[in-house]
């Protein structure tokens, strides 16, 4: 068990970067042995949202051994690799058999493909940098420089990793398996790529650094971006799940909080702003509690700190992420990034309060202020934002109710794992294209495959990864990749978000 101390040094060095957080809250916990945890916080309210569950000894110390050492030895890959070629099946043991798809209907019209979602267009945008120059091999071992966490190389369908450093929990595991099912959904239609990933929160490529004059900054993916840095954001591993924290694999959790939004009615539920979560890790939630209410003002805020001592002590209940939704109003604060939670936030069917947020993940340059949230003041001004937002709400319940739907009808149609899949396949094809040399199999990679991912897993890890085995290779199509913004559009859509910003700061002055 660790010790308090610990466990507080802990929490602060893993809240100092991009933690995803969020309105809600979040919360990282390393769960060691007995239980002891870091946490960032997370979630919501009486939520007890992320919990850890119980694990039995053995697979925790399973988890101990393995953690610091994801991939495993480059004997025991290759040995499992060398035979398999990507379509056949995964060898996840409790997966059903994946069959190879089933020939279409004879009379079936092939399917035309949709045009995907408008934040789509950022891909063009995150490449840009290498647009004129292409990617050498020389740029993109650069980025180890920059703290890549891992390299993955993927040649015909295959994924070979070499690991470079740590990764916190699985976000390395879970980010890979995505990668992995991308590759079996897309079967034979990813090309060869090489890339460099760093699993922490912060973006770090200054684009200061690299003018118009000087070599192309090294490309290094990470979960989120930022304007004045050149990482390009993919999805989180949250997608595929958060074991540690209970928080299920999106596409199951976005159904049920689907569902738990039909049964709480919007007016039925507190006309205040809530938010639940960790303030010690920046600045902007520390000014946020002293929005909360108190005998002497009430700024319709609901502010609750986690406690995870106290949260363990209760009990490791299920995490109920779609139970969430119980207040009209939901803030959204960033940590030291982006968060995770920013999803569950905007599926609530409640008014997301979003305050000015300084990071990107792959979708939120999709939401548009006054459209899909209510955009709230960081500053000074902070609490009469919030106490402005929630009266107005209020008095024009129905523009406030479409907000939140907006919002919910963004991640239930645009966000789907079909888009997220076809976001990577989208990002992942356009970025092969700027690479300049022919991708092999970098020193120290080993192939890694679902079988390999999976062997001595256990708990949630296994259900997650079962959970989320993609099952029909190579029968989807992905949707239309959208043209790149012309530079007037570019400059349109921040002006358009800068005056719904500047509209309601107007607001709230008279
Ligand atoms: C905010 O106020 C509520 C009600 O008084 C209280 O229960 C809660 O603990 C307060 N939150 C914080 C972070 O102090
Ligand atoms: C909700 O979205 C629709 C289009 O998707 C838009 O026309 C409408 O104005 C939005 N509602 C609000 C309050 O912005």
């Amino acid at each position: 068990m660790q010790t308090p101390a610990k466990a507080g040094r802990l929490t602060r060095s893993l809240a100092a970067p991009c933690m995803p957080v969020s309105g809600g809250v979040f919360i990282l916990i390393a769960a060691i042995v007995a239980g002891a945890f870091v946490s960032d916080y997370w979630m919501s309210a009486s939520a007890r949202v992320a919990s850890i569950i119980p694990v039995p000894a053995a697979a925790m110390a399973h988890n101990a051994a393995t953690s610091p050492e994801p991939v495993p030895s480059p004997t025991r890959f290759t040995a499992l690799g060398a035979n398999r070629t990507p379509s056949e099946p995964a060898g996840l043991a409790p997966l059903p058999p994946q069959q190879p798809p089933a020939p279409a209907p004879e009379s079936a019209e092939p399917p035309t493909p949709t045009t995907c979602p408008v934040y789509f267009r950022w891909i063009h945008e995150d490449l840009r940098p290498w647009r004129a120059t292409g990617i050498t091999r020389e740029a993109l071992e650069g980025a180890r420089r920059y703290g890549a966490k891992f390299r993955v190389t993927v040649l015909s369908g295959r994924l070979y990793v070499a690991r470079y450093g740590r990764c916190f929990q699985t976000r390395d595991v879970f980010t890979q398996w995505g990668i992995l099912q991308l590759l079996r959904r897309y079967a034979g239609r990813v090309p060869d790529l090489d890339l460099m990933f760093d699993c922490q929160d912060l973006p770090v490529v200054n684009a200061g650094d690299h003018g118009s004059h000087t070599p192309p900054p090294p490309p290094l993916f990470r979960y989120c971006g930022s304007e004045p840095t050149l990482d390009i954001a993919f999805p989180d591993w949250s997608f595929w799940g958060w074991p540690e924290l209970n928080i299920k694999p999106w596409e199951a959790l976005r159904r049920e909080i689907k569902e738990a939004n039909a049964a709480l009615d919007w007016t039925r539920r507190a006309p205040y702003a809530y938010w639940k979560g960790n303030p010690a890790v920046a600045a902007a939630r520390r000014e946020l509690l002293k929005c909360n209410v108190s005998g002497k003002r009430d700024w319709n805020a609901r502010i609750y700190a986690q406690d995870w001592r106290t949260e363990v002590r209760g009990g490791f209940r299920e995490s109920d992420l779609a139970k969430q939704c119980t207040h009209r109003y939901k803030m959204y604060v960033e940590g030291r990034g982006w968060s995770v939670s920013e999803k569950y936030i905007l599926a609530c069917d409640s008014v997301a309060l979003v305050v000015r947020p300084r990071f990107h993940d792959f979708f939120s340059r999709g939401l548009v202020p006054l459209q899909h949230y209510w955009p709230v003041r960081g500053d000074r001004g902070q609490c009469r934002s919030i106490k402005f937002a929630v009266d107005w709400g209020n008095s024009h319940p129905h523009k406030a109710r479409e907000i939140g739907e907006n919002a919910s009808r963004f991640v239930q149609e645009e966000l789907t794992m079909d888009r997220v899949y076809d976001y990577m396949y989208h990002l992942l094809s356009e970025y092969a294209r700027l690479l300049r040399y022919t991708p092999t199999v970098p020193g120290g990679a080993v192939e890694v495959t679902a079988r390999s991912m999976a062997r001595g897993r256990r708990g949630l890890e296994r259900e997650f990864m079962v959970g989320t085995a993609v099952d029909a290779p190579g029968s989807a199509e992905p949707c239309e990749l959208p043209s790149p913004f012309g530079p007037e559009e570019l400059e349109a859509l921040r002006r358009r978000n800068a005056d719904a910003v500047r509209r309601v700061e107007t607001w709230e002055e008279r």
